[in-house]
Order: structure tokens, then sequence, then C-alpha cells
């Protein structure tokens, strides 16, 4: 059956065609996906069984239940001082992997062009691309911690030009931005007329400092689509669940799309987000202080072990060089699964940039980390030799 030039111009996703791998292998470590090891704490996991009970098997509001925006909008407010009009500013998605669709979507013109910093998470350009829009990656640099610069994205705006997607703490490689890292982003925003796409879904698992919500700088608000979710912070990642806030007529927008593709968000997992949000909060502390412990274990041995890495400011990865292997990407983690049973993602499923690094994801015990940290030492050992 014939398959259309748009789909067939696209890859399949760089970790997919790695993790293909790893099936059928034994005994393999995997430090390969981003998702947290923990399980959705038992008071959320409790409130959805207990909606099941009750009988709530429904469809709701196309935008999501009323009180899991509002609850939203109270979240936002009381954490960030940030406003957003529960009856028309919010919109309930199937994860952020969803609200980064809809946002493309709705914004999206053909050729309109999109600025994407890379190394990238796998879905922004593809998801630019089935829009007919057209991907424009922004390399980062590990010299510059992998941020990007208002002069990185003053350099690559044309009059086609329409959004820039920013995603923070990042997929892969772990860094945020400052208050004033932003504010200067912001600035040449503004200048050059862009919409940004802020996916802030790792936002709670910020290490060092307080993260900024894009939207709560001075003249953002109305030029920003926020997305976050439940994935990451409350180890929900099977429930489907996200948000997306943002100026009405976008919202009004990417509403319009969802009621023909998703209708709703299944009714037991709104039921279970309200509950997060609402008796969430002890538990992603909890895990947050179990993440910070295991960074700064996996970097510091992956520095001792001779493979520079950065402290990453938030997420659960690292990202450590590994160009004084003298291999690719692809053919460290080839035979790092090969010779010691080790799984990480070649930097390269990132975009090109990604080339020279791995990633790591320290979503993982401990006690397998410093196992598959050990592993490492003597697949270096050997490859040096
Ligand atoms: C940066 C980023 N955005 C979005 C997603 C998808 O999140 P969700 O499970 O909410 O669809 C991920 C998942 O890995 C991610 O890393």
């Amino acid at each position: 059956m014939k398959i259309s030039k748009i789909v067939e111009q696209i890859p399949p996703s760089g970790i997919r065609v790695f993790f293909e791998l790893v099936l059928g292998m034994k005994d393999v470590i995997s430090l390969g996906v981003g998702e947290p090891d923990f399980v959705t704490p038992w008071n959320i996991r409790e409130r959805a069984i207990f909606s099941l009970e009750e009988g709530y098997t429904s469809y709701t509001s196309n935008k999501g239940m009323i009180e899991l925006r509002r609850e939203i909008a109270h979240h936002l407010k009381t954490k960030y001082g940030l406003e957003y009009d529960p009856e028309e500013e919010i919109l309930i998605t199937v994860g952020v992997s969803e609200g980064a669709d809809l946002a493309m979507r709705a914004i999206i013109d053909n050729g309109d062009k999109i600025l994407i910093p890379e190394p990238s998470y796998v879905s922004y350009g593809p998801i630019a691309t089935l829009c007919q829009g057209k991907p424009v990656y922004i390399k980062t640099r590990p010299d510059n911690g992998f941020k990007i610069t208002s002069k990185d994205i003053r350099a690559s705006c044309d009059k086609k030009t329409r959004a820039l997607v920013l995603n923070y703490p990042n997929n892969p490689t772990g860094t945020t931005y400052s208050k004033k890292e932003l504010k200067a982003i912001t600035r040449v925003v503004s200048a050059s007329d862009l919409t940004v796409i802020s996916d802030e879904i790792y936002c709670d698992l910020t290490y060092d400092f307080n993260h900024t919500p894009l939207p709560t700088l001075p003249g953002m608000k109305e030029r920003v689509i926020y997305l976050n979710g439940f994935s990451k912070a409350y180890a929900m990642t099977g429930w489907r669940i996200g948000y997306a806030c943002g100026p009405r007529n976008i919202i009004a927008a990417m509403t319009k799309i969802h009621q023909y593709t998703m209708m709703c968000v299944p009714i037991m997992s709104q039921m279970a987000a309200l509950e997060a949000l609402k008796h969430g909060d002890r538990s992603v502390q909890e895990m947050k202080r179990e993440y910070r412990r295991r960074r700064e274990f996996v970097v510091s041995r992956l520095n001792e072990i001779g493979l520079m890495c950065h402290k990453p400011d938030g997420a659960f990865y690292a990202f450590p060089s590994i160009k004084n292997t003298g291999l690719s990407s692809m053919k460290f983690a080839q035979n790092l699964l090969k010779e010691e049973k080790v799984a990480v993602v070649p930097g390269t499923a990132f975009g090109e940039s990604g080339e020279g690094y791995v990633r790591i994801s320290y979503a993982s015990d401990l006690d397998k980390l410093k196992e598959a940290l050990m592993r490492m030492e003597r697949f270096l050992l050997k490859a040096r030799r």
C-alpha cells in the first residue's frame, strides 16, 4: 500500500532503532529509556482505582475536566505567580507529546520555519515536518553548556521563521537556563516576533536553582505555548496526561484539533492527575532527592573513568563526551552493548550535534548504576589497550 511522501521522509526514532538491538539480549543494564524507574505513588494510583469503582468511565469535556484545569491554574499561580484562565487558556492533552503536536499544528503553515536547538528531544523535528513546516536545527555547544543564545537565534531567523521550540531542563543534555539567560532569549524572541513552544516537562527536576517558566517573563505570556505534564516528576509515563497553556485563540485552535483526534484524555488519568497535583508534592520531592544523589554519583564516576561530563542542571540524563575513545557515538553504544551489556543512547539519536556523546539515563537504581559504570570502566580499559 502506498505511504504518504511526508511520512516516508521521516526517519524512525533513533532511540527505537538502537533499542531494537537490546530486545532479546539477556542481562543487559539499560540506561536508555527516558522514564522514571519509580512506580506512580500509591495515593495517585489509588485515586484512579477508586474513580473506576465509583463508575467514572465516560468521556469528559474535550478540554479536560474543569476541576483538573482549575487545579492546574491554582498550581501555576501558587508556585510561579503564573495566571491562566482554566476555562479558556488550559487544555488537557495526551501527554506533552500531544501538546507539542497540537501546538505545531495550530500555528504552522506550509513552509514555515521552526527553530529547534540541538541536541534535541526526538519528536519536535518530525512533528514540524508532518505539519509541512521546516525544522531549522540550531547547534548548541558543550563549551557553552549546550545552551542556545540570543545571537544563535538571531542568526537563524528569516522572514519565514515562525516559532522556536525551547525545552528546559533539556532532554538529552540536562541543561537548563537561569532567569537572566532566559531574559536575554526573550528579547530576541520579541524582536523577531516568534511564538515559543516551551516544553518544561522536567521543571520539577531542577536541582541547583529555581526553575523559571518562560511565560512568567515580561511580554512572554502572549507569545508562549507552555507545555507540561505528569510523566516525569510524578512517574506517570503510562497514564498519558499533560497540559498546554497559552493565549485563548491558540488554546481554542489546539482544542479544535484535539476534539477531532483524541476527544479527551481518559477520565481515570485525569482523576489521577488531580490527586497528583493536590497531594503529590511530597513524593515528587522524595524522587527528586534520589535523582540528585544518582546525578552526583554518575557524573563524578563518568569523569573519573575518563568520559568528560558536564554536570546537568536538571532532568535525569547525563550526556558525557566519548570523543577521546575515537569511536563514533553509534559504535561506542554498539560495542558497549555487545561487550559489557550496558545500553546507552548514541548522541546522534538527538541530531547531528550529538555526535561524540551518549545519553545515560540515571532514572535507574543506584546499585544498577554502580554496576553499569563498573562495566563501562572495564570497557574503556579494554578499548584503550
Ligand atoms: C522533552 C520531552 N518532552 C516530552 C516528552 C513526552 O512526554 P509525555 O510522556 O508527557 O508525552 C518527553 C519524554 O521523554 C521528553 O523528554
